[in-house]
C-alpha cells in the first residue's frame, strides 16, 4: 500500500493531523496537496504541544521527507514563521521540501480576503481570511505568482506589478462602496495607495529574501513523490480541510477555494490516480463547523455547549469557536462515495462521554416533508432541511485508557458499529484522547513500509 490518501469527511478539525502522524511513522514521505495556512493542526507529543499550518506535521519524525505540494497556496511569510519555530525546538527541518510550481500567497491577497467579506456583510463565508481564496482565483486567472518565481527577482517584479494593478483597483472599489461619505472614501483611498504592503519595490524585495532563505528546500516535488512510490515506500498524501468544504462538492459557497477530496491529491503532488492505494476517511463522532453555511445536525443547547468545552472546539488558526452538532451520516456516506473511502478513522470518542442517548442523523426532511436518504444536491433543500436521528444508549466511562476494542464499553462499539455499517466502511482506527498513544486499532495496525 504505497499510496496512501488521508482526507477529511466532514468540514474539517476532524484530527486528521494525528492520524498523519501516526501513519507517518511506516512512511517515507508526507505530502500537502491542497490548501495553505487556513489549516491548523496541533500534535501533542508528551509535554511539548506543536501547531502546524502549513509544514506537515510528519516533519515531527526524523528523516521523513516533508512536501508541500503545487496544490498548496502558500505565505511564506507563515512558512518562514513556522521554519523558524521548529528550528528553536531541535527540529531538523533539512527534508523539507516545497514545490516550485506551489502558488504565493501575496499581501494583497490577504487584504482582499478581509474586504471581500467585509462587503459581504450578513453573506461573508466567514473565511478564515488568510488570503486563500483570492490566491487560487489568481491561480486559476493566470496572474498568480510561483514559489519559482522568487529565485529570479527580475520575472518576480515583472509578474508582480502585472498581478498588482488590477487588485489595488479592486481595493479601491471595495473600499469606496463600504464608505456613505465621500471624503471618508477620499481618505481610505490615499491610506491604501500608501499602504507599505502593496509597495512594488518593498514586496519584491520581501519575497526575494524568502527566495533566498527558501531555495535550499525548493524541488520537484512530484518527481520526489515519483522516486518513492517507484521503490515502493509509503507516502502519504495528507488533505487539509475536507470534503463538505471542497469547492465543487462542498456547500458552495460556504467552502474553501481548493480540492480537499482525495481525488485532488492526484493534480496537488503531481502523482496518477493509479498511485493511490488506500483513502483513509477521518471523522469526529460529533460534527463542527467553522463559518457560514449549513448545518442541519447543529446543536444550539446543553450537549453542543458540552461539546464545544469539552472538546476544545476552537480553531487553531483563528480561535474562532466551532459550531458543534450530533454526527451526519447522510453526509458521511456521501464523502464516502467522493473519495471511495477503504478506511475510516473516528476521533474524539472521548468526549461523548456522559451523552445520553447517542443521536446519529440518518436522513434529511425538508422543509416542504421530501425525505432526503442521500445528500441533496440542491442548496436552498440542505439550507432549510432538518435531520433525522437513530438514537443509541451513551456510555458514562472515560475512554482516555482504552487501548484495545475489548476495553471499549458496550455502547460505545455499538455506536461505531453502527457508523461502519450504515457507511458501509470498516473503522481501522478511534481516537480517545488528545495524547499519540490515545487511539485504538481496530484490529490489525497496518503494515505500511517505511523503506
Ligand atoms: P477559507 O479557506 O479561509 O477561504 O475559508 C472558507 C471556509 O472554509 C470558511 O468557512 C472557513 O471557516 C473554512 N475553513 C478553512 N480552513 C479550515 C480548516 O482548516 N478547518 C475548518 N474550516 C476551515
Amino acid at each position: 500500500m504505497p499510496g496512501v490518501v488521508i482526507i477529511g469527511t466532514q468540514w474539517g478539525d476532524e484530527g486528521k493531523g494525528k492520524v498523519t502522524d501516526l501513519l507517518a511513522e511506516g512512511a517515507t514521505t508526507i505530502v500537502r496537496f491542497q490548501g495553505g495556512n487556513n489549516a491548523g493542526h496541533t500534535i501533542v507529543r508528551g509535554e511539548e504541544e506543536f501547531k502546524f499550518h502549513l509544514i506537515p506535521s510528519g516533519i515531527l519524525h526524523p528523516g521523513k521527507t516533508c512536501v508541500i505540494g503545487n496544490g498548496v497556496v502558500l505565505d511564506p511569510r507563515v512558512l518562514w514563521e513556522e521554519i523558524v519555530g521548529l528550528r528553536r525546538r531541535g527540529v531538523d527541518i533539512a527534508k523539507l521540501r516545497i514545490s516550485a510550481n506551489a502558488h504565493l500567497i501575496m499581501p494583497y491577497h490577504v487584504l482582499l480576503d478581509t474586504a471581500g467579506e467585509a462587503k459581504l456583510g450578513k453573506l461573508s463565508i466567514g473565511t478564515t481570511r488568510r488570503g486563500i481564496g483570492p490566491c487560487y482565483a489568481d491561480k486559476a486567472s493566470r496572474l498568480g505568482i510561483r514559489v519559482q518565481d522568487l529565485l529570479d527577482e527580475k520575472i518576480l517584479r515583472t509578474k508582480i506589478m502585472a498581478a498588482l494593478e488590477p487588485k489595488q483597483q479592486a481595493l479601491r472599489e471595495l473600499s469606496v462602496r463600504r464608505r456613505k461619505l465621500r471624503r471618508e472614501a477620499a481618505q481610505k483611498e490615499v491610506e491604501e495607495a500608501a499602504d507599505p504592503r502593496l509597495d512594488l519595490h518593498a514586496m519584491t524585495e520581501e519575497y526575494v529574501t524568502y527566495g533566498h532563505r527558501l531555495e535550499p528546500h525548493i524541488a520537484d516535488t512530484a518527481r520526489l513523490c515519483w522516486e518513492a512510490l517507484d521503490a515502493g515506500e509509503t507516502v502519504i498524501f495528507e488533505g487539509a480541510q475536507a470534503t463538505m468544504l471542497d469547492l465543487d462538492h462542498g456547500t458552495y459557497p460556504f467552502v474553501t477555494s481548493s480540492n480537499p477530496v482525495a481525488g485532488a491529491a492526484c493534480v496537488g503532488a503531481g502523482v496518477g490516480p493509479g498511485d493511490i492505494d488506500e483513502v483513509w476517511g477521518v471523522v469526529k463522532a460529533y460534527q463542527t463547523r467553522v463559518g457560514a453555511g449549513p448545518f442541519p445536525t447543529e446543536l444550539d443547547d446543553e450537549v453542543g455547549r458540552r461539546m464545544v468545552e469539552r472538546g476544545h472546539e476552537f480553531g487553531t488558526t483563528t480561535g474562532r469557536e466551532r459550531r458543534t452538532g450530533w454526527i451526519d451520516l447522510v453526509a458521511l456516506r456521501y464523502a464516502v462515495r467522493l473519495n471511495r473511502i477503504d478506511s475510516l478513522v473516528v476521533t474524539k470518542l472521548d468526549i461523548l462521554a456522559g451523552v445520553d442517548p447517542l443521536r446519529l442523523a440518518v436522513r434529511y426532511r425538508s422543509s416542504e416533508g421530501a425525505v432526503f436518504e442521500e445528500f441533496p444536491y440542491h442548496q436552498s433543500i440542505l439550507h432549510s432541511a432538518s435531520a433525522e436521528y437513530e438514537d443509541l444508549p451513551g456510555f458514562e466511562a472515560d475512554l482516555g485508557d482504552c487501548r484495545t476494542e475489548a476495553d471499549l464499553p458496550p455502547q460505545a462499539r455499538d455506536y461505531l458499529r453502527f457508523i461502519s455499517d450504515f457507511v458501509g466502511v470498516p473503522i481501522r482506527m478511534v481516537g480517545v484522547g488528545p495524547e499519540r498513544e490515545q487511539v485504538v486499532w481496530m484490529g490489525e495496525k497496518p503494515a505500511l513500509r517505511a523503506a
